[in-house]
């Protein structure tokens, strides 16, 4: 567990300077500089991406420094209108860098499809002519999949689900691709698209099946993807955590840690918010990147009731003194297609990353899951998350009731130490 070196500091310096600070050239850093001020640069591209569009919704991009992945630094753009994740993340990756940061891989990388249909012949007649059928779709895809195979992705199976006892004559063809480094979802409904008339035309044509027993429902991609998945671990002594903890005030942070993850696994009212806190990173991470955190978020929770209980989706644990996390999950990203090469704001936040592959940047999401989640987890055991919530809560009052840059600091040491409301905020201000 070595100590890395960070950048102390950083949410002290203005934002020039930790524009400054990025690695990225002089053009992106003038383009990142401007798009905080004005949008004209990248107005007409986004007029594009959405229909009945009336307008742009701004939302701030932050910086969590200090996320040392697989011994490998990164800046991490996160876009999200909660205050306090940013701070959360870079709490945490702050504290890991001190013991090695976090470790992540990828276990696995498919993506899945299904074409749903109705059969009301025989079974056994289905399963004989499942041979033929793959070849007969297989045939008529691969104009399709020709390019992705170019690229090391295709195409990697096609299976018959038989859901009959669920559903009287419900069928389903259950197909796996590889999609490298795209997300793959418009590939991905193309050949499924292509499969489904497919599926038709075979039983159409052949001899032996009669089409009018066939009814295809729909052909469509699965945003449960239990086998394109990471997973994120760290580990410390368990008194370093303990002595952390006790400057906010917890004797024994890293057992109190471990049961608020053992409360999660048992208690889905717990487990729900747990993993939403989880997910404060992830998504923050999805939407700097381009990518569609409603198909994470959806494939995240339903992983979470795998065993047919919802449960944490992160683990913790003491043995032999050492305190560990580890936090396991399916992520379906891209970062080639989608808006991700498209949309400027993505466009840097990617080159500030480092312009990852999608593998690299399946990583880079579950570690700013576990990053908040351990943040979450530390300031609920220990002071509670008010606590630094207040701070943001107070700063975003004083923005609305336009308070002057003197008022702000007032403001800020009148309730350092006491409970923040509009209505008292609004007081003070009256008062000075
Ligand atoms: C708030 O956005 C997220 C938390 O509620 C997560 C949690 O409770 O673990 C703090």
């Amino acid at each position: 567990m070595s100590q890395l070196p960070i950048h102390s500091g950083f949410s002290k310096l203005s934002r020039e300077e930790k524009i400054a600070l990025l690695p990225l050239g002089n053009d992106s850093k003038n383009l990142l500089a401007q798009a905080l001020l004005s949008n004209d640069a990248i107005a007409n591209l986004i007029d594009q991406l959405s229909e009945n569009m009336v307008s742009h919704f701004t939302l701030p991009m932050g910086i969590a420094p200090n996320i040392w992945i697989n011994g490998k630094h990164y800046f991490v753009p996160l876009v999200t209108e909660e205050s306090s994740v940013v701070a959360a993340i870079a709490k945490a990756a702050r504290f890991w860098a001190d013991f090695g940061g976090f470790h992540a891989i990828v276990t696995g990388t498919e993506k899945k499809g299904q074409v749903h249909f109705f059969w009301k012949g025989e079974k056994s007649l289905l399963e004989r002519k499942l041979p033929d059928i793959k070849d007969f779709i297989m045939l008529r895809v691969n104009p399709i999949s020709n390019q992705m195979a170019k690229r090391g992705g295709g195409i990697t199976s096609i299976a018959l689900d038989d859901l009959t006892t669920d559903l009287p004559y419900y069928y389903q063809l259950n197909v796996s691709f590889e999609t490298v480094d795209a997300m793959g979802a418009n590939f991905i409904n193309s050949c499924l698209e292509a499969m489904k008339k497919a599926l038709n035309q075979f039983a159409s044509c052949d001899s032996e099946m009669d089409a009018s027993l066939m009814d295809i429902n729909m052909a469509i991609l699965s945003n449960y993807t239990p086998h394109c998945k990471a997973v994120a671990s760290v580990s410390c002594p368990v008194d370093a955590l303990n002595s952390y903890g006790k400057n906010l005030g917890t004797n024994n942070l890293a057992e109190r840690m471990v049961q608020a993850v053992q409360i999660a696994q048992i208690n889905v009212d717990r487990a729900v918010t747990h993993n939403k806190g989880i997910y404060n990173g992830i998504d923050a991470l999805a939407i700097a990147t381009g990518n569609d955190w409603r198909a994470l978020e959806a494939g995240g929770h339903a992983y979470a009731a795998r065993n047919g209980k919802y449960t944490s989706l992160s683990t913790a644990k003491i043995e032999n003194s050492i305190f560990s996390m580890e936090l396991e999950l399916p992520l379906a990203v891209g970062t080639v297609g989608g808006i991700t090469n498209l949309h400027p704001m993505s466009k840097l936040a990617m080159e500030i990353l480092g312009n990852p592959n999608a593998t690299e940047l399946m990583q880079l999401m579950v570690v700013t899951g576990l990053a908040s989640n351990f943040s979450a987890l530390l300031a609920l055991t220990s002071t509670g998350i008010q606590k630094g919530h207040m701070k943001m809560h107070l700063s975003n009052i004083l923005l609305q009731l336009k308070a002057s840059s003197e008022q702000i600091i007032q403001a800020e040491y009148f309730f350092k130490d006491k409970t923040v409301s509009f209505s008292d905020v609004e007081k003070f201000l009256s008062t000075t």
